[in-house]
């Protein structure tokens, strides 16, 4: 606490000192004393305030508290204010951080006072979200002779309502038996407690109070009164209980998850966190995030990064992180601020997608692209410049034969090579979003119809209008692979290819079909796209097979190849559908 946010928080009369002489008298408090000036209150000494029996016994607490023993402390106490009768009162102590010094605040609770007469101290509304009570520990049935405004605000209930009652009229149907009983029982032994309990205001409404209870005892070390504090909790309950559903779902995430509170402490980290960066939960909690921190990122990226989610926005962004061990990794890091219900942010709950594979296959294949494309195809063009020639300066059959098939051969190289460019695109493309009705898919099959005009191609379909997909840019391209396919694979005679859209019911999946009079794709080189792996000594000869496999794939469908009656082969594609009212485009 600072000097200038000490003076407003606190409305029940305070004085702040350090070596038991006073730094700082509230306004209550200067009340309290006989409305002096300031000047005359600070530089003496607290004890000068109390009567003398109960003056050795605040100075052994205030030592306590200065060396730290103790975080907080009450007495019950004869104040002797300046222009006052004597009053039983309970001073309240805990060190506090005055500018940068330790020091002490005692604050003063009148327990003198019954429920109608005029109270001697001071009070004013108390924004504070804390109640505080005094119980007679002497009195039959523990009943509250204090009560704060923070309390009557929390609880509802007015002063006269509350005192000289016991605190339980506050529980009711559904409080549990259980913290009931602990505070019983610590009362009895005359022992601090602190539970969290189902407690009902004045109108009816639950809320969860967090209530600690501490004996005060007299100069003669009798307990004389019970300290209460009082806090509404409702809230961190509120959120405890959606943390907790959080986990259970995060603890099965195949994502790195992990919850900060609003300080960037770390709270909470799943299994696939602890299995991502190397450090475990118990090394991660109560860390900041930076210990994931790499040097690939400049500072301004950090602070764009806090600017973003103090501010109650989504922050989403490609960055490298450090493992415990020291290795790299590039994320997808997604961070939501968590609010309460005053809009308040609590909480921050990070998701961390590892795309140092992606990122690296992305760039792998940039290179082979850049590759194919420019060099192989350059050197292509060269070759067959050269065959030409050659054909047409060549005499003998045989060497025009061989000519020919150079040439030949460089233009099935040059295909191959413009075919890298479709893995270019499904890389692309499988990032899309956006829904494709059945008019879109059936103008793929339109538009490779256009572009073969040399095959037959037919087109049956049973599908009602309002079915959609997700990402049908990469149902298009499987379609144009399997289309041109059928046309290269017809070695003579015209290619015929029967397309068919159908559904089925359980689960609902669009059905394509595509059969040709094809050569038909050999068993072989299918069950290494199925098998899902390339050997030295299995390889399948062609790309468009495997565009095929992973467009279908990439969309969750399931593709199957077959040869029946006069077809070469029948590639079946069955792919989700989706409800176009339901999912977000
Ligand atoms: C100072 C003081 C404050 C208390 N505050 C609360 C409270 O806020 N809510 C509550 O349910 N019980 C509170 N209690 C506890 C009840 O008064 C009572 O001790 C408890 O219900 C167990 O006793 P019983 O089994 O006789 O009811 C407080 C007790 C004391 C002495």
């Amino acid at each position: 606490m600072t000097p200038t946010s000490a003076v407003p928080t606190q409305r029940d009369p305070f004085v702040i000192h350090i070596d038991g002489e006073i730094v700082y008298a509230n306004d209550p408090c200067l009340a309290l004393f006989g409305g002096r000036p300031p000047d005359a209150i600070i530089g003496s000494s607290v004890t000068a305030f109390v009567a003398e029996s109960s003056q050795q016994p605040l100075v052994e607490q205030f030592e306590q508290l200065s060396t730290a023993q103790a975080t907080a402390l009450g007495l019950a106490v004869e104040l002797q204010p300046p222009n006052h009768e004597p009053h039983d009162c309970v001073i309240m102590s805990s060190p506090v951080d005055w500018a940068g010094e330790r020091a002490i605040q005692s604050t003063f609770l009148d327990v003198s006072t019954d429920a109608t007469a005029e109270p001697v101290f001071t009070r004013a509304l108390d924004d504070a979200p804390v109640g505080i009570t005094v119980a007679d520990a002497t009195a039959e049935d523990t009943p509250l002779i204090y009560v704060s405004d923070g309390f009557c605000r929390i609880t509802g209930y007015d002063r006269s309502d509350a005192v000289g009652r016991n605190c339980r009229f506050l529980q009711g149907p559904e409080t549990r038996s259980e913290p009931v009983a602990a505070m019983r029982e610590a009362i009895a032994a005359e022992e601090s407690v602190t539970v969290t309990l189902r407690n009902y205001r004045a109108d009816g409404t639950m809320f969860w109070n967090r209530v600690t209870i501490t004996p005060i005892a007299n100069t003669a070390g009798e307990v004389t009164h019970f300290l209460g504090y009082q806090e509404d909790v409702s809230q961190l309950k509120l959120y405890e209980h959606e943390k907790t559903l959080f986990e259970k779902q995060a603890d099965a995430a195949p994502y790195a998850m992990f919850i900060t509170d609003r300080e960037g402490s770390i709270e909470y980290v799943n299994p696939a966190f602890e299995q991502l960066t190397g450090y475990t939960a118990a090394e991660a909690v109560g860390e900041n995030p930076r210990i994931l921190k790499s040097d690939q990122q400049d500072d301004s990226f950090y602070d764009e990064l806090w600017e973003t989610i103090t501010a109650g926005e989504t922050w989403e962004e490609e960055l490298v992180n450090r493992k415990k061990s020291g290795e790299l990794f590039r994320v997808k890091q997604t961070i939501v601020p968590i609010q309460n219900a005053d809009g308040e942010i609590t909480h921050f709950a990070a998701i961390e997608r590892d795309i140092s594979e992606t990122a690296f296959t992305g760039q792998v294949l940039d290179v082979i692209n850049r590759i194919l494309r420019h060099n192989l195809r350059t050197s292509i063009n060269v070759i067959d410049g050269y065959a030409t020639l050659l054909e047409e300066s060549l005499a003998g059959t045989e060497q025009i034969d061989a000519a020919e098939a150079i040439s030949d051969r460089t233009r099935r190289l040059h295909t191959l090579s413009e075919k890298t460019t479709h893995i270019r695109n499904l890389m692309e493309r499988r990032n899309k979003k956006q829904l494709t009705d059945l008019s879109t898919i059936l103008s793929y099959i339109e538009c490779s119809r256009q572009e073969h005009p040399e095959a037959q191609i037919s087109l049956a379909n049973t599908v009602s209008d309002e079915i959609a997909i997700k990402n049908g840019s990469l149902l298009q391209l499987a379609i144009e692979e399997s289309i041109e396919n059928a046309v290269v694979h017809k070695d003579d005679g015209q290619p015929r290819i029967d397309i068919t859209l159908s559904m089925t019911d359980d689960p609902p999946q669009l059905c394509i079909e595509i059969a040709d009079n094809g050569s038909g794709i050999p068993q072989a080189e299918w069950d290494v796209i199925t098998a899902n792996q390339e050997t030295p000594l299995r390889h399948s000869s062609g790309i468009g097979l495997w565009l095929i496999y992973w467009a279908i794939t990439a969309l969750g469908g399931t593709v199957e190849l077959a040869r029946h009656g006069s077809y070469g082969s029948v590639l079946t594609y069955r792919l989700p559908v989706v409800d176009p009212t339901v999912v977000d485009a």
